[in-house]
């Protein structure tokens, strides 16, 4: 926790509204979530942590509580499994009070994996992320969200009058994409699109953010993305020059306590790129804030969603 103390100070002086809230929260047990658990324990919220790994969670409620003191709850969740969404939808039916959900998971560049007819990289980043919230915001429409984002999200679409023709070729057209980079952006860009729509057209109160670049998990050899070579050298290289996700989580931060933040904008590091800096306000991507195609992405997922 030694990295995130170095930036109780910026805590304090910056965050307004995230104290004494009650916070359901996703990918704690990966590098930005478990900084973003420890500044939100750290300004006294109750948290749900909703976790693949019970163990790794369990292990981050004794650290976190002994610390700070906060109501802590831990529970299994996982994207590639239906039924633990479903449980977090009911969970939050019966929840006496909740003020967030942070969307924080996701997986970067993995080997191309069909399940259930649908590439993982668009389950988990795209497609069950969007169902979740959509029912979320169903139960409680004041509920605010804060997701991670990417800055590769304004990546454009390809293929845009097959892609967004029909569900099955929504499908088809982004399970064709063997290249792992474009997987990665489009599934960002589809969240973002379909959140973007929610947030014009009901007025829900969703804020995007990106971290910046930090090396985290997504990098872990685990993920078999890359060949061993890389793994030897790129994530060591990329410590010396990237920032580390203590830093990279400031920005997700300043995205939950944001009151309220105007359509075309989202939160991300200053500097080159976006890459190391602290929390700004930025202006979206132009590639992003089309509200036609946006609503077509809203309707083609919640059309393959309901399959
Ligand atoms: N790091 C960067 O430079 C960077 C840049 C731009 C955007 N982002 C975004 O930041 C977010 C956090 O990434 P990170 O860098 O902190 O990576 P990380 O260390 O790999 O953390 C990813 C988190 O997502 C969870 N997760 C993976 N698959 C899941 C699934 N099927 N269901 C539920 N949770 C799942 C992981 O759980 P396990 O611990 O169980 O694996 C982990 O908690 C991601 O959305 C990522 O796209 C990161």
């Amino acid at each position: 926790m030694k990295k995130e103390e170095k930036y109780f100070n910026c805590v304090d002086q910056n965050v307004l509204n995230v104290k004494n809230k009650v916070i359901l929260v996703n990918g704690a047990t990966g590098g930005i979530g478990y900084s973003l658990v420890t500044y939100l324990s750290y300004l006294q919220n109750d948290l749900y942590l909703l976790v693949r790994n019970l163990k790794e969670g369990d292990k981050i409620k004794n650290e976190l509580e002994n610390k700070f003191h906060n109501k802590i709850e831990v529970i299994y969740f996982d994207y590639l499994d239906r039924n633990s969404l479903l449980n977090i939808i009911d969970l939050v039916k019966n929840l006496a009070k909740v003020d967030y959900f942070v969307n924080v998971s996701g997986i970067y560049h993995q080997p191309y994996e069909i399940i259930n007819g649908i590439e993982k990289t668009y389950i988990v980043n795209f497609f069950n992320p969007a169902f979740l919230i959509n029912e979320l915001l169903k139960i409680n429409k004041n509920l605010k969200i804060a997701v991670v984002s990417s800055i590769t999200s304004s990546t454009k679409l390809i293929r845009k009058t097959l892609l967004l023709s029909n569900a099955k070729n929504f499908v088809s057209t982004l399970n064709n994409i063997k290249n792992k980079h474009k997987r990665y952006a489009l599934s960002k860009h589809l969240l973002s699109s379909y959140l973007l729509y929610l947030k014009e057209n009901q007025n829900r109160n969703i804020t995007l953010t990106h971290p910046g670049i930090a090396v985290t998990k997504l990098f872990d050899k685990k993920n078999k993305a890359y060949n061993k070579l890389f793994y030897i050298f790129t994530p060591q290289i990329m410590k010396l020059i990237f920032m580390d996700s203590s830093k990279a989580a400031l920005s997700i931060l300043k995205g939950i306590d944001c009151d309220y933040t105007p359509l075309n904008k989202w939160i991300g590091p200053r500097g080159l790129f976006h890459s190391w800096g602290y929390p700004k306000i930025y202006s979206l991507n132009k590639n992003l804030l089309n509200p036609i195609e946006n609503k077509q992405i809203f309707n083609l997922a919640n059309k393959v969603n309901e399959q």
